[in-house]
């Protein structure tokens, strides 16, 4: 795959993502920053598992990923009738929208392989055209955040440090990244900057993904636990806070990992810019306000538990919200690969992305 000037792909063994023709390969990002082990998975059902076990994360990446699902399991279908077909692809596709509900890029990839699936002619000409789709979604995710990456750097200055949260980077995108895209290209600029990245509790995202894709493209960074934003932020040690999306709502409301809606309010409290990256397939026009996006719920073992080692007492009941929304009036500008919107988000977004 082909980089653009100044920003490469992030150097791993082989690409985050990658179609094998029968498989996909992914890597484990759960073994992460230790070792980098891929994972070939020839099944839905592989890659299902793989999804809600956070091997493979972020929202572009899991959208990417479900779309090869759906491929997978259609060349695995053996009705010949394009009824059966259909509606043993509706079911999987039913199981793959289960794994993560947060995520507005796996629901998008899955509808756009649907409406595919529907509209052909018979069951081989479906399974090609469904293959043919996948490897498109996931080219047109690496092309809008190798866009948007180079829309959103004009927004960073030189000598910049700017506060991330959570993991935004080639990992979580299978291409450049949505924030963490956006430093590597500040970077490529010859800008520079300096990042403090959050350790991302309860799963450690920044702590593990974030500071090993810093490391490789060079950037200069310091990790800090979740509560000690606020700390850099009164200093007057951040000069902007550039988080990823899972889901943007019309009025520009924005789930993103657990402990961004605690950042912005701080980022605002203090005069600091907060933008949020995110590509277009991140936005749901369908939900009036970030009240409607649902909110993963995930295992309290996270939160009691750090790597299998147990940090409270036996019977402790956690609460584990895996994403907080973000009120608009918060964000001062969404990075797109089709533009900076600012406000009013409900025109301008709906501008930008048609009525979906
Ligand atoms: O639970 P995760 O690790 O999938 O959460 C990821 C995030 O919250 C990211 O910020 C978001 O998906 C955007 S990634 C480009």
């Amino acid at each position: 795959m082909r980089g653009i000037k100044g920003i490469g792909l992030i150097k791993m063994n082989n690409l985050p993502i990658e179609w094998l023709g029968d498989r996909v390969r992914i890597l484990d990002q759960t073994r992460l920053p230790q070792e980098e082990v891929y994972l070939e998975l020839g099944s839905y059902q592989d890659i299902a598992s793989a999804i809600a076990e956070l091997k493979i994360r972020g929202a572009p990446a899991i959208g990417v990923v479900s779309a090869y699902a759906v491929a997978l399991s259609a060349l695995e279908i053996e009705s010949k009738s394009k009824e059966g077909f259909l509606e043993r692809l509706r079911g999987i596709s039913q199981t793959l929208a289960a794994t993560r509900p947060t995520a507005k890029n796996l629901f998008l990839a899955i509808e756009r392989m649907e409406q595919v699936a529907n509209a052909g002619e018979g069951v081989e000409q479906i399974k090609k055209a469904l293959v043919d789709e996948a490897v498109k979604i996931h080219s047109e995710e690496v092309e809008a955040t190798r866009r948007l990456s180079q829309l959103g750097a004009e927004l960073i200055e030189n000598g910049f440090t700017i506060l991330t949260h959570c993991n935004t980077g080639a990992l979580a995108t299978a291409g450049y990244g949505t924030a963490l895209g956006v430093i590597r290209q500040a970077k490529a600029q010859g800008k520079k900057l300096k990042v403090l990245a959050t350790e991302t509790r309860p799963l450690l995202q920044g702590a593990g993904l974030t500071t090993w894709e810093l490391k490789k493209a060079g950037i200069p960074f310091t990790l800090i636990t979740d509560s000690m934003a606020g700390y850099f932020m009164k200093r007057g040690e951040v000069d902007c806070i550039l988080v990823g999306a899972d889901r943007i709502a019309a009025n520009g409301d924005t789930a993103n990992k657990i402990g961004t809606y605690t950042l912005a309010v701080l980022a605002m409290e203090h005069g600091i810019p907060f933008y949020v990256a995110a590509p277009t397939t991140t936005i749901d026009l369908s939900l009036t306000s970030g009240d409607e996006i649902p909110i993963e719920q995930r295992s309290p073992e996270e939160v009691t538990h750090i790597q299998g080692v147990s940090i409270a007492p036996d019977g402790t009941q956690a609460a584990n919200p895996a994403f907080d929304v973000t009120p608009h009036y918060y964000i001062t500008a969404i990075i797109t690969e089709k533009g900076i919107i600012t406000e009013p988000y409900v025109e301008r977004l709906k501008g930008i992305q048609g009525v979906r």
